[in-house]
């Protein structure tokens, strides 16, 4: 892994806008994994000012969603495929059917999950995927106990992750119990991996994720097994890493993720 501590979520939005830009410099046809959550958000700000500065172009792209919530339509104002429209792709030149997203309403949900593992796979995988870390060690909606090889499937959210996502809907009790996401195993297809997390409330699950065991305890350490992962965090985020002074001496001697 590679680990990049910034000190500023600004910078850290940097050095992801910075991978991507590459990406569609090498690849314009890229498969481009986007997460929804705020920790992207920053992100997705200076990519859409690079958008308009005509700096890039997604116009041969695709972009896949993680995951999504079951029993609200896309045009919900909490769906996740909503959020990622208005927050980036309705903004950007990417075609509206190259936006691939799991559906929540689907009438049989589990051919929807299979579906969605046929559309990444017919895409050829993912190029770059985006990621948030949850207060307890998810990534996409993979909870803990989350089998570390596990596909796309339907998954129940903790108390935990219900009230954490509260802040997105007009009320607690609207969050949905149940989500379609890619999983795990799904996630670790991608040919690169960028994790951002900021602020001291991931400071724990930073720690453990990079740095504990890999266990479906915190669906996040399962990306030790991947062999490109980014992670970037800021000073509070990285606030529980043992060799956090390591990880800076490496970066200053040699700014990897440059590179890639
Ligand atoms: C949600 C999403 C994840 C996201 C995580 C962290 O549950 N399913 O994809 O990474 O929460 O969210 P945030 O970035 O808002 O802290």
């Amino acid at each position: 892994m590679e680990i990049v501590i910034v000190e500023t979520e600004t910078s850290g939005a940097e050095v992801l806008t910075g991978i991507v830009r590459r990406l569609l410099g090498s690849k314009p046809a890229c498969v481009l994994g986007l997460a929804t959550g705020t920790s992207p958000r920053s992100s997705y700000r200076l990519i859409l000012d690079a958008r308009r500065r005509g700096e890039l172009s997604f116009a041969k792209a695709h972009a896949v969603l993680l995951d999504e919530y079951v029993g609200i339509g896309p045009d919900h104002s909490s769906s996740y495929r909503r959020t990622i429209r208005t927050e980036l792709t309705d903004s950007l030149d990417l075609p509206s059917a190259n936006l691939h997203s799991p559906d929540g309403t689907a009438p049989d949900l589990l051919a929807e999950c299979a579906r969605y593992e046929a559309t990444l796979a017919r895409l050829g995988g993912v190029d770059v995927q985006i990621l948030g870390i949850g207060t307890d060690g998810h990534i996409g909606f993979n909870e803990p106990s989350s089998s570390l090889r596990s596909r796309t499937r339907l998954k129940t959210l903790t108390k935990q992750t219900r009230a954490d996502n509260a802040r997105f809907f007009s009320d607690a009790d609207e969050v949905p119990n149940h989500v379609i996401t890619q999983g795990i195993g799904t996630i670790l297809d991608a040919r690169h991996v960028v994790l951002l997390a900021w602020g001291e409330s991931k400071a724990l699950p930073v720690g453990r994720a990079v740095e504990g065991p890999v266990t479906a305890m915190c669906p996040a350490s399962a990306l030790q097994l991947h062999p490109h992962v980014t992670v970037v965090v800021d000073l509070a985020a990285a606030a529980h890493l043992e060799l956090a002074d390591y990880y800076r001496e490496i970066a200053a001697d040699k700014p990897v993720w440059q590179q890639h």
